[in-house]
């Protein structure tokens, strides 16, 4: 993708906190530079570089910019009647993914893609600037490959950096005859055809109670590794499947979600090198347990704050700024824990490591100076946290 003209050299400081995300604890002022769009340095501004343009950032918290490892934007269709009828004790069942299914089926090219354009605007207004955007809302070849390549098209109009991730095993079509015959096709004809088209970067499976089986995940994952997709996992949200130590044998980048997680569970993650991707978001909306975030992150995993942004679980696009401070206030985690994780954490998750999610030299240069002085600010303001300048690949978005 070529992107717009760099505005390098250029060279920001300021007095405020810095988060890379660990705390920057050298000399004040600071001051960070680029080059063709990558971090070039970092540290005291005395011993800088020179630059053609330096833009001060004040006392401005500034912190990489945001990455949000799990979403689901191409879809089309309101489900907000379910949302009250779980809380007054519906139980969430595969029938209300199929609701959107058929109305995002009924959409037109044009208008999936400008829908799925306004939530990535939405995200990247609130300071995410890499975001994991998941299909599933299609379960056909077709419609699954016309949800991807929309979110391509989306993502090619806009600054914002997308990974792309098939879903088609988010739940099991009207037409299929059984489970195991729709991840059968799934694994043989979805799959090769997603990755001929160059369409994804991961595969992705609702490995649960009433959605698919540990057997039906493993066969998917299994040919998804077999067409060089990375590998990811919904795993132990609704119950608690073992989907966690699949996840963790076939070598997934990610596990997500992990409400019942239990004590075994966590120990599989501990001697693993799979992230923990955690949605705050959705356990908060479905009354659902939460996490064991606190365990994770003392057992020595790496943890991803994600927002899970979707049609029937959690609807907030550009919601990272509150998904940090649920991951504070909700989750367990201090305020420096819940940042990384929306930052290098998500960057783990989505196999980007030193690429994403700091302020290192090196990493792509994105970066947020919020309207704030401190990460406290998001457990304060929940939510109400916006950017005050962003910058993606050195360029400012304006
Ligand atoms: O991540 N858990 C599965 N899928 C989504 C919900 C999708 C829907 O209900 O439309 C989630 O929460
Ligand atoms: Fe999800």
């Amino acid at each position: 993708m070529v992107g717009p003209m760099s505005d390098d050299p250029l060279l920001l400081t300021g007095r405020g906190r810095l988060l890379l995300p660990e705390p920057y604890d050298g000399p004040s002022p600071w001051a960070i530079s680029f080059r063709d769009g990558i971090f070039a340095w970092v540290g005291s501004k005395a011993d800088a570089p020179d630059a053609d343009r330096v833009v001060d950032l004040g006392t401005a918290l500034v912190t990489p910019g945001l990455v949000d490892a799990h979403t689901h934007p191409a879809f089309v269709g309101d489900r907000s009647d379910e949302a009250a009828a779980r809380l007054a004790g519906a139980p969430y069942s595969g029938g209300g993914i199929l609701r959107t299914v058929s109305t995002t089926r009924a959409a037109s090219d044009d208008e999936l893609r400008s829908t799925i354009e306004g939530r990535l605007l939405a995200a990247l207004a609130a300071g995410t600037t890499t975001v994991e955007c998941k299909s599933g809302y299609g379960l056909s070849t077709e419609q699954e490959l016309r949800a991807l390549r929309l979110i391509g098209e989306a993502a090619a109009a806009l600054p914002i950096r997308v990974v792309r991730t098939f879903l088609g095993a988010h739940t099991v079509p009207a037409e299929a005859a059984s489970m195991d015959a729709y991840a059968a096709s799934v694994a043989e004809e979805m799959l090769p055809a997603v990755a001929a088209a160059g369409a994804a970067e991961f595969c992705d499976v609702f490995c649960d109670h009433g959605f698919f089986s540990l057997e039906a995940t493993e066969r998917v994952l299994h040919a998804a590794a077999g067409v060089g997709l990375g590998i990811r996992i919904h795993a132990d949200q609704l119950a608690r499947t073992g989907a966690t130590e699949l996840a963790v044998r076939l070598g997934a980048t990610s596990v997500d979600h992990l409400e019942q997680l239990d004590d075994a569970g966590v120990a599989a993650l501990a001697g693993s090198r799979t992230v923990a991707t955690l949605l705050p978001g959705p356990a908060l909306v479905m009354r659902d347990r939460l996490p064991p975030a606190r365990a994770l992150v003392d057992a020595g995993v790496t943890v991803a704050l994600a927002s899970d942004a979707n049609a029937g679980t959690f609807g907030v696009w550009g919601a990272m700024p509150l998904v940090i401070g649920l991951g504070a206030t909700l989750l367990g985690m201090t305020l420096a824990e819940a940042v990384r994780a929306a930052t290098a954490g998500g960057a783990a998750a989505l196999g980007l490591s030193g690429r994403r999610g700091a302020i290192a030299i090196g990493a792509d240069a994105d970066l947020v100076a919020w309207d704030a002085e401190h990460e406290g600010a998001f457990a304060l303001h929940l939510g109400a946290v916006a950017p005050a300048r962003t910058w993606i690949a050195g360029v400012e978005e304006r």
